[in-house]
């Protein structure tokens, strides 16, 4: 089973003349088919380090590895996911998909049908060639989704990747991923600042604080399989021992300085 590996990563930035400490000899383990979600504060370190885990970001000490295998900078074993997605404007939805497959050796119509394929993982393939201004922001974050799964990576990493969007759309998003996620058996890693998102996404939960980031709690979850198993979302969020965690949960972050409020 191929595991992504954050070692003993460290990272600091420089400010008003002095050095700020972000990651501090952090760990993380993502295994393939299990979906490692995290919940924090703004500021506390989340996307420096799901960039570590991407590779946009060198850390300073301490190594990002597949299994023992390191990795400099990106790689098509990770596809990254946004919230406000990169999409090429003048394109259509397919060519967006098509660009990062560029360099890849296909030829264009192999690129165009895996671009088909992943649009249609993603519900999105009756809007292949619309562009990227006549799509909602819904289908704005399947096209980014679709864009980072075409060409199959191990893991995914999704920086608040439905932040922006209403709540039930944002909904709709989070049963799609959870979708995707059971059919292709993927790594996800993904940030969030909703608690229930978090609950509802993750088998593995890690509430940080920072910096420089550290966990403050980690949980095995068990609703994201009760999905995957057939349980409908209304009764797995509708589950009292869903709504003790959620509470749980506020009751950490409830204890958090007034300057790490959400
Ligand atoms: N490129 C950078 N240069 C300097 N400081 C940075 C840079 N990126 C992030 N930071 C600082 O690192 C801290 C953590 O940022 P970030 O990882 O974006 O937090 P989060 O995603 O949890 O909100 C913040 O104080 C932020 O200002
Ligand atoms: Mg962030």
């Amino acid at each position: 089973m191929s595991r992504l590996n954050a070692e003993r990563v460290s990272l600091s930035f420089q400010r008003r003349g002095h050095s700020q400490v972000i990651l501090d000899s952090f760990d993380l383990q993502i295994e393939k088919g299990t979906s490692v979600v995290v919940l924090g504060p703004s500021g506390c370190g989340k996307s420096s380090l799901l960039n570590v885990l991407a590779g946009f970001q060198p850390a300073h000490s301490g190594r990002v590895h597949i299994d023992g295998k390191t990795l400099e900078g990106p790689g098509g074993e990770r596809g990254v996911v946004f919230q406000d997605d990169a999409l090429m404007p003048w394109l259509d939805a397919l060519d967006n998909v098509a660009l990062g497959l560029r360099l890849r050796g296909l030829n264009k119509a192999q690129r165009h049908a895996r671009a088909l394929e992943v649009l249609e993982l993603v519900g999105l393939a009756s809007h292949a060639h619309h562009q990227v201004s006549e799509l909602s922001g819904g289908q704005r974050q399947r096209l980014g989704l679709a864009r980072a799964l075409a060409v199959d990576p191990d893991f995914l990493l999704l920086d608040e990747p439905f932040g922006a969007l209403d709540a039930l759309t944002r909904e709709r998003m989070q049963v799609l991923l959870l979708d995707v996620w059971k059919r292709t058996g993927k790594g996800l890693f993904l940030i969030t600042h909703s608690v229930d998102e978090a609950l509802f996404l993750a088998t593995d939960l890690i509430v940080l604080d920072g910096p420089p980031a550290r966990a403050v709690l980690r949980r095995r979850l068990p609703f994201a399989r009760r999905y995957l198993g057939g349980e409908p979302v209304r009764s797995i969020k509708g589950d009292p021992a869903f709504a003790k965690l959620r509470q749980e949960l506020l009751d950490v972050f409830l204890q958090e300085p007034a300057d790490h409020a959400f």
